[in-house]
C-alpha cells in the first residue's frame, strides 16, 4: 500500500480495513475520529445537498448500500483492535445507515459514552417535510483503561454566561450546533467536517502528543486539526486522487498552528482539590451544610458557598454529601430531607466556621 510520511506522521492511500490490519498495531491509537462513506450513492451527493460540485475533488469512493452492514462491521472491528484500552472513538453518521453502525458497534466490546446530535446549517432543502439538518456522532470508548476527558479544556466549571448559566455545562450538552464551513472556490472533499467540530472532540478526548487516527481521511480534515493541535496523526484514504491532492496540503501544515487561537478557560485552582477527605473534613462538611440549608439557603447556594470555604469542587462535595447519606427532595432548590449524624459529626467539638 502506498503511504507518505510527513514529520513522523504516516498517511496511507488504500483500504482502511486491510491497511489497518497490516500497518497499525493493536492498542496503539489514543483517539479515532472518523466519518465513513454514507452508503447513499456518493455520486449524487451534490444533488442531495444542492450544491456546486466544481470544487469538489474527484474520487470520493462510496460503499454500495447492499454491503454497508458487513463493511461497517469490518472497519469497526479494526477500530476496536487498534484503539488503546481507554481510547475514545467518535463516528459521524447520517441516519440512513445509522442502524448498521449501531449494530456493528454492538458486536464489539466498545462501550457507548454519548450519542451526540450535531446540528448544522445548510440542511437538505425540502418543501413537503421537515428539513434534515443533523448528523449523529457516536462517542464510544474501548474499556480497560482510563479514558481521557479533559473537563475544563474549553470552559472552566465556574465560568458563567450573562444569564448565570454554566458555560462548561452548555458546551458539554449532547446537542452540538456547529455550522459547516463555507469554502467558496476552494478544493474540498464532499462532506468535509468543520474544524470547530474536530477541535472540540480533540480537546475533550486527547492530549498533546496523542495519536489521532481517521480511517476515512477524505479531505484530511481530522489530520490537519490533529497536527494543528500538536497531536500526532495517521489514517487511510482509498481514493488516489483525493490522497494526492490532500497530502500536498498536509505538507504545508504547521504543527500547533491552531493552538494560539484556542480560548483560554478560566480554571480555579482549589486549595484541597484531589486531596482525600479526613473524618474532620467530613464532619465540617455536614455541619456547615446543615447550617446553611437550615438558614434558608438552597442546596445549590449551599454547595457554592462550601466550594469556597472547603477549597473543593462541586462534584467532590456533592459526591461526599451523598456518601454521607444526605438526601435531597430533588432539583436545584431541593432541601435536605433528613440530616444524618455520623460519628465524625458527633465527635466534632470545634466548628471552624462559627
Ligand atoms: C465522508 S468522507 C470523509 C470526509 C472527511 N471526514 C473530511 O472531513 O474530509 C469518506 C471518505 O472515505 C473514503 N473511503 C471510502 N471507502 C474507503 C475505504 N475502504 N478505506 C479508506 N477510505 C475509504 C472516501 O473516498 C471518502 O473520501
Amino acid at each position: 500500500m502506498r503511504y507518505e510520511e510527513i514529520s513522523g506522521n504516516t498517511y496511507f492511500n488504500g483500504d482502511c480495513i486491510t491497511g489497518a490490519k497490516r500497518y497499525v498495531p493493536s492498542d496503539s491509537v489514543d483517539l479515532i475520529i472518523t466519518d465513513p462513506p454514507y452508503g447513499i450513492n456518493g455520486d449524487k451527493l451534490h444533488k442531495h445537498y444542492n450544491r456546486n460540485e466544481e470544487f469538489v475533488v474527484e474520487g470520493y469512493v462510496e460503499v454500495p448500500a447492499s454491503g454497508y452492514g458487513e463493511f461497517s462491521l469490518n472497519w469497526i472491528k479494526e477500530a476496536e483492535r487498534i484503539l488503546k484500552p481507554g481510547g475514545s472513538i467518535y463516528i459521524v453518521s447520517g441516519y440512513t445507515n445509522l442502524y448498521h453502525i449501531l449494530h456493528a458497534l454492538r458486536q464489539t466490546k466498545l462501550e457507548e459514552i454519548n450519542h451526540i446530535i450535531w446540528k448544522y446549517n445548510f440542511g437538505v432543502y425540502t418543501s413537503r417535510k421537515y428539513v434534515s439538518s443533523h448528523y449523529h456522532i457516536l462517542f464510544y470508548e474501548k474499556p480497560g483503561g482510563e479514558r481521557t476527558f479533559n473537563l475544563e479544556s474549553r470552559f472552566g466549571v465556574k465560568e458563567k454566561d450573562s444569564t448565570d448559566g454554566s458555560l462548561n455545562y452548555q458546551d458539554r450538552e449532547d446537542v452540538w450546533i456547529i455550522n459547516r464551513e463555507y469554502k467558496p472556490g476552494q478544493v474540498k472533499n464532499k462532506n468535509e467536517l468543520p474544524t470547530e467540530l474536530l477541535i472540540k472532540m480533540m480537546q475533550y478526548s486527547s492530549n498533546e502528543g496523542d495519536l489521532v487516527c481517521d480511517l476515512f481521511l477524505g479531505g484530511f480534515s481530522t489530520a490537519k486539526v490533529a497536527i494543528g493541535l500538536n497531536r500526532r496523526a495517521t489514517g487511510f484514504e482509498i481514493s488516489p486522487s483525493m490522497f494526492d491532492t490532500k497530502i500536498e496540503e498536509m505538507k504545508a501544515i504547521e504543527p500547533g498552528f491552531l493552538l494560539p487561537a484556542l480560548r483560554c478557560p478560566e480554571i480555579e485552582e482549589l486549595a484541597n482539590q484531589g486531596k482525600s477527605w479526613t473524618d474532620e473534613d467530613m464532619a465540617t462538611l455536614i455541619l456547615r451544610f446543615n447550617q446553611l440549608t437550615q438558614s434558608g439557603k438552597t442546596k445549590k447556594e449551599s454547595i457554592e458557598l462550601l466550594e469556597e470555604e472547603l477549597g473543593r469542587g462541586r462534584w467532590s462535595i456533592e459526591k461526599m454529601l451523598k456518601k454521607l447519606g444526605v438526601q435531597f427532595n430533588g432539583g436545584k432548590r431541593g432541601r435536605p430531607k433528613k440530616q444524618p449524624i455520623t460519628d465524625a459529626v458527633r465527635d466534632q467539638t470545634v466548628l471552624p466556621f462559627e
